[in-house]
């Protein structure tokens, strides 16, 4: 038998503007048990939604290093501040940076009647473990399927 996937509403589609990307901070288990940030980024890109972690393959760096910038200036790319990396929304992939060729890590969404839905991921039910100027911190609800 196949086991279910959770689902998880993170936020509503609204939260995030067309072209833009918003960060949240979820909780999730580790392998010990221990609850830990999960910083994730939302994007919106051509009416779809791309989530990923939120975290550069170059330093694992959160790609938001000035609070809630998670765009170029071009608002056609993901880009971590800290060093510059431009990454294609769509893909995830580094096009430019010294990441290039790397890819961010994939967090599979789906959109559930207008709420934007984390996918596949053990979650704890906890927040409030990050910079609060920082992130937005959904009120994690547990949908039965
Ligand atoms: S940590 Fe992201 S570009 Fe260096």
């Amino acid at each position: 038998m196949e086991k279910t996937k959770e689902i998880y509403a993170v936020c509503h589609v609204n939260d995030v503007a067309k072209r833009r990307a918003v960060g949240y901070v979820l909780a999730r288990l580790d392998e010990s048990g221990k609850t830990v940030p999960f910083p994730i980024v939302i994007a919106r890109h051509q009416g779809r939604f791309y989530g990923y972690v939120n975290c550069c393959p170059h330093q694992a760096a959160r790609l938001d290093f000035e609070p809630k910038q998670f765009m170029d200036p071009s608002l056609r790319f993901l880009l971590c501040g800290k060093h510059g990396a431009q990454f294609d929304i769509v893909s995830g992939i580094c096009r430019d940076g010294p990441c290039k060729g790397q890819k961010l890590e994939r967090v599979e969404i789906i959109v559930d009647q207008d709420e934007i839905c984390v996918v596949g991921v053990e979650l704890a039910e906890e927040d409030g473990l990050d910079r609060p100027e920082n992130d937005e911190t959904p009120e994690i609800v547990i949908q039965p399927e």
